[in-house]
Parts: structure tokens; sequence; C-alpha cells
């Protein structure tokens, strides 16, 4: 309790200070506000709940999560996430952290995939989805750690350019494409800074920060909504969970994002 009022408390202060003429003197006064929520980030407590649905013994096979390979071995989650998404010789498939939670909720757990993707995307201001938890908690295990997407397979290569065709491909009824809202500097819709992606720390900004805690959802969120997101404002079609369209655009931004610190969970406005 202690912790939301201090957030409540920060919150006030943040918007003050994106409303002081000063604050705009000093740069951008959203991202100083974003900064200062950074410190006291409700998201945390998804960690520990992740890390218990990880290893609880769950689904129809009653097994942990222990023995998933995340792509360092059974288990392994230190720097795991910060190679994501890549190549799986078991799936014969390039996947990011959520498919690759899909495939081992279902193949070791026994878990039903399509029940498993109903309910991956959790309500605003619900206590979250499993996944939307496993996720973070596996990206945690991350932190301090560089972002290191490598392409040298083929099919993570081929993933990648995909990813970036997308990302500069217009379409659709409003023929948008990712890049005209995030190729450049300096952009804002509504009051919202759009992130630079086709910058180096821009690109580094999103790899590192994701799963992130969504301050207007009131809770963590992950890389699927927030495409899922961003393809909805661009009026397409829903996006598919874990399907091979996200897989590309996350390789192509995580790999434009190496080198990046991760520090997860983000905090999102
Ligand atoms: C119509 C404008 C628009 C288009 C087109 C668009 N986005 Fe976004 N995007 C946004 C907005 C708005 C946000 C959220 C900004 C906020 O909440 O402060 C966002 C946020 C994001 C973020 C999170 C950035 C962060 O904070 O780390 C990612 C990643 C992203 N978009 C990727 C994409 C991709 C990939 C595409 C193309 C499939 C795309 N976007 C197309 C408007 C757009």
């Amino acid at each position: 309790m202690k912790r939301m009022r201090g957030s409540n408390l920060i919150l006030g202060a943040a918007l003050c200070l994106a409303m002081a003429p000063s604050a705009l003197a000093q740069g951008n006064d959203l991202s100083i506000g974003r900064k200062m929520l950074m410190e006291d980030n409700p998201g945390e407590l998804w960690i520990d709940q992740g890390k218990d649905l990880f290893h609880q013994k769950r689904g129809p096979k009653n097994v942990s999560l222990e023995q998933c390979d995340f792509g360092m071995g059974s288990g392994k989650l230190e720097g795991a996430a910060a190679r994501l998404p890549r190549y799986f010789a078991d799936t014969d498939r390039v996947e990011d952290l959520e498919s690759r939670l899909l495939t081992c909720m279902t193949r070791l757990q026994g878990f039903d995939r399509n029940q498993l993707i109903k309910d991956a995307i959790s309500a605003p201001a619900s206590r979250g989805s499993d996944i939307e938890a496993l996720a973070l908690y596996v990206t945690s295990r991350s932190n301090g750690m560089k972002v290191n997407v490598s392409l040298s397979h083929k099919k993570e290569f081929d993933m990648y350019k995909a990813g970036e065709y997308l990302f500069y491909r217009r379409s659709g009824q409003t023929d948008f494409g990712c890049v005209q809202c995030h190729g450049e500097a300096d952009k804002r819709i509504r009051l919202q800074d759009l992130v630079h992606m086709t910058s180096k720390a821009g690109a580094q900004e999103v790899a590192a920060s994701w799963p992130a805690y969504r301050g207007a959802h009131y809770v963590v969120r992950t890389m699927q909504w927030r495409l899922n997101d961003c393809v909805w404002q661009m009026r397409l079609p829903d996006l598919k969970y874990a399907t091979d369209y996200s897989i590309a655009l996350t390789t192509y931004l995580n790999r434009q994002g190496n080198d990046a610190v991760m520090q997860v969970p983000g905090f999102k406005r």
C-alpha cells in the first residue's frame, strides 16, 4: 500500500513537472516525469508472481517450466531474453519470448495453446495474465546485460529482413507504416512521445524496456500487446498473438537495439 501511495505522489509531481515551463527548458518534460516514475515501478510486483509461476508444477502434465530452454539450455535464464528472438531447432522456427513461452507451456506442461493465447493479454486493472508475469520474470533475469540478437542462422536473418520490410511498408485503409510514426525524432501524437526507432538510441530504448508497466492500464504489458496496439492504430486487422508478423518486427527492432543494457520492467505512460 505504501508503495502505491508513493507512486501517486510521484505521479502528481510528474504532472506538475510536465506543465512547468522551466521543465520544458531542460529538454523533454515527459521523459523527466517518466524517469521519476521508474524509481517506484509497480511492475516490480509482477516479477515475483512470474517467478512463482515459473517454478510451480502446473498444467495437465503437472510440471514446472524449469526444463524450458530459452536458448541458453534448459532452465538457464541468465541473459536468455537479451538474445531473443532467436532460432530454436526443436521447433525449427525463430521465436520471440512469448512464442517460446507458448511452446514450453504446451509441450512441457500440456496447456491448450488456444486458451493460453486467449488469456495472454489481460484486462486493464486486472491481476495480469500468467504469460505477462512469466515474460517479465524471464526477461528480468537479463537485467544489466546487453541486448545481443544474432542473425547468424539463416532463418534469423530472414526474419530480420522481413521485419525491416514490414517496418517501412505502408498498408491498410490508412496507408500507414510504422516508419511514419516512429521514423523521426521528436514526433508526438496528442501528448505521447513517439519513440524514434530508426535511431540507434530509440531502438535501444525499445529493446531494453519490455515487458513494461503501463500506467494507464495498471498492468504489465508485453511486446506482443504493444505491437497489437500499434497495428490497431494503423487500422489493420488484429495481430494474431505470437505469429511471424510480430516476431519479424521484434527481431528487427531488438537487433537494431543491440548493446542496450536491459532493464525491465520499463515504465510506460
Ligand atoms: C499512428 C501512429 C503509429 C503507428 C503507425 C505505429 N505506432 Fe507504434 N506507437 C504509437 C504510439 C502512440 C505509441 C505509444 C506512445 C506512448 O504510449 O507514449 C507507440 C509505441 C510503440 C512502441 C513502444 C515504444 C516504447 O515506449 O518502448 C513500439 C515498440 C512500437 N510502437 C512499434 C510499432 C511498430 C512495429 C509499428 C508498425 C507495425 C508501429 N509502432 C506503428 C503510434 C504508432
